[in-house]
């Protein structure tokens, strides 16, 4: 059993899961583990913002009952429908039935069919309120952010912003707070969410900011439904969804590449030392042994992104698909992309990479790096100087 009183009557009463290490299915690496985040505010109307991941449920339930009992609940807020945020309330509501659940238009339907009930629900949309008692609960769609049903709650009495996914972290921590953990940690996991989920998305998130923004509302913690709660400088997380939402990069290239008989990698290595002689910082990864949503996180912030692939098949090896099937449905904004190859015979690495860096929104350097057979001295050279020329042709 566990909890952490937040603000004033208000108690953090989620789980932490140190154990998951793939979320959404295999489609989200979580090396970190996570946290999903509900929130108990004992006032006159008790209520729980928001649920936790059903394998959990009855830790909640734990939680809760070690600051009141589940049946005097009156307000049940799903700030969002998937499971990780709604999966305990079948348990909840079971112990529970008089809550009633506040949530949005597009929320309703899917609360009926994903758990074949029919809760009492009242709907709520943007510049709604409910009174609980010495608060309020004020409530902004976010829909796209990152579903369609999503929304927010604010708190005004407490200048607190419950986002729901938005400024969370997919990471376990013993501690609840930004004060309290290791921040480099805490910023790399809130990027790698940021970049996997959110990115798509980037105009609604610099729209939702400036809508939050017109609101002239006063917040000092933000308490996002994973990861830490932003008390000492929620500034600090919105600040970087304004730089990633506008494609603000670093004066960075990620070189991504898988190899066959290492005369690919020979070139990747070479490049690189063109690039960091260039003056750009420079990560490198070989796909078939990185995992690609660390790679994705790379790639947000880089100005420059560096393909490689010898041909197989008139193709470009297997373990860069399911990265250029990422970066097709994520499009990032405001990146080149350059691509290198070896190949023996037909070549057709570089063009087809080319389609789909292409389609994903890159804007491709004309000039790509291409050997046949093995990169000789005089071959890496070239790479090499490909490599400053890249650098050199970096713009703010
Ligand atoms: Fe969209 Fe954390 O679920």
């Amino acid at each position: 059993m566990m909890k952490t009183e937040i603000k004033k009557d208000i108690y953090w009463v989620g789980c932490v899961d140190w154990n998951i290490r793939y979320f959404h299915g295999p489609t989200y690496s979580t090396h970190r583990g996570s946290t999903y985040n509900s929130y108990l505010i004992m006032d006159e109307e008790p209520t729980l913002i928001d649920t936790v991941y059903t394998p959990f449920a009855s830790d909640l339930l734990a939680n809760i009952r070690a600051l009141i009992d589940p049946k005097k609940l009156k307000y049940i807020v799903v700030n969002h429908v998937e499971m990780d945020h709604s999966g305990a309330l079948p348990e909840l509501m079971a112990a529970a039935p008089q809550a009633l659940i506040l949530c949005s238009a597009k929320a309703a339907p899917a609360l009926d069919k994903q758990f074949n009930s029919n809760w009492k629900k009242q709907i709520v949309k943007t510049g709604d309120t409910v009174s609980i008692g010495k608060r309020t609960l004020s409530f902004v769609e976010a829909p796209m952010l990152h579903w369609p049903d999503s929304m927010f709650t604010y708190i005004p009495e407490d200048k607190l912003l419950v986002p729901n996914d938005a400024f969370g972290q997919h990471i376990a921590t013993s501690a609840r707070f930004d004060d309290e953990v290791d921040m480099v940690e805490v910023m790399q996991e809130a990027k790698k969410y940021y970049a996997n989920i959110l990115l798509p998305f980037s105009p609604l998130v610099l729209k939702k900011i400036d809508e939050i923004v017109k609101m002239n509302i006063e917040i000092d913690m933000i308490a996002p439904s994973h990861g830490i709660i932003w008390r000492q400088d929620p500034g600090k997380i919105i600040n970087a969804y304004i730089n990633w939402a506008k494609g603000t990069n670093r004066k960075k290239a990620t070189i991504v590449y898988d190899t066959m008989w290492d005369s690919t990698h020979k070139m990747a290595q070479a490049i690189y030392e063109g690039l960091v002689e260039g003056g750009m910082e420079v990560k490198l990864y070989r796909m078939s042994i990185s995992d690609r949503n660390d790679v994705i996180a790379e790639v947000i912030d880089s100005e420059l992104l560096v393909m490689g692939s010898p041909t197989i098949n008139r193709e470009f090896l297997p373990a860069l698909s399911a990265f250029l099937d990422d970066l097709m449905g994520l499009k990032p904004r405001k990146k080149r992309a350059a691509l290198f190859s070896s190949s023996g015979w037909s070549g057709g690495a570089t063009g087809k990479m080319a389609n789909r860096l292409t389609e994903a929104g890159f804007n491709l350097q004309e000039e790509t790096m291409e050997v046949m057979w093995a990169p000789g001295e005089n071959e890496l050279e070239q790479c090499r100087n490909y490599g400053r020329q890249l650098a050199a042709a970096y713009t703010e």
